[in-house]
């Protein structure tokens, strides 16, 4: 299971990188407006100080909707950088870029998919990875974490070697709940990865060693 983190903001990417479990970092556009990052030179050089930080797959999400628009953003964007993975909606404009860019060896991420069917069509197409946004189903009402055992179950069955990158993770028991469902991947919150660390047990049990310890050495 690889952990990516799900920001633009340089300082949690680093925290997580220097954790040491840190595998890569998807962004979307929402993600950099957060951080204010705005103008297309910007933008680019906010990609690469995030390659730069971490070593892993670094998503960078095309903002074009048309397919001509979606592949040259996305030639432009996998330029940047070896570790950019380019980040394409599932429309039908972008399974036809998944496709154009896959037979030029550019590494895609197929985002926005909420259905087993939209996953087949962007395996077919040769993404790399998936994107089903867990916490938006949840939103809805749909359980988010089925869909995700679905196109685990599905990719296994017909050995797709596309990934399934868990998205739209909001906290630490939807992580636990994606491992046991088959995911490859889990884009998160850093307080979701940090949220694995915690157990009383553990907070108890140091407090009682220390204080073992002190009984005996102070
Ligand atoms: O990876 C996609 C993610 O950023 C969406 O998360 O919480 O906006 O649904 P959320």
């Amino acid at each position: 299971m690889k952990f990516f983190i799900d920001t633009a903001n340089l300082d949690q990417i680093k925290e997580a990188q220097d954790l040491g479990v840190l595998d890569g970092v998807t962004t979307n556009p929402s993600l950099m407006a957060k951080e204010g990052i705005k103008g297309a030179e910007n933008i680019k050089q906010h990609y690469i100080d995030i390659c730069n930080i971490v070593d892993g797959d670094v998503s960078a999400e095309v903002i074009a909707t048309d397919y001509e628009g979606m592949i040259m953003e996305g030639e432009e964007l996998a330029a940047l950088h070896p570790q950019i993975v380019v980040k394409v909606p599932c429309t039908k404009a972008g399974i036809k870029a998944v496709k154009y860019l896959s037979s030029k060896n550019i590494r895609t991420n197929c985002t926005l998919i909420f259905s087993s069917g939209q996953a087949l069509l962007a395996a077919k197409a040769g993404a790399t990875y998936v994107s089903p946004f867990v916490g938006r189903l949840d939103d809805i009402g749909t359980d988010g974490v089925d869909l995700i055992a679905q196109i685990a179950d599905m990719f296994n069955y017909y050995s797709f070697e596309t990934e399934v990158l868990a998205a739209s993770i909001r906290h630490t028991m939807h992580i636990l709940q994606c491992v046991e469902a088959g995911a490859d991947v889990a884009t998160c919150p850093l307080s979701a990865i940090t949220g694995l660390l915690n157990h009383p047990l553990t907070d108890k049990g140091l407090e009682q060693f220390l204080a073992d310890y002190n009984k005996l050495n102070s």
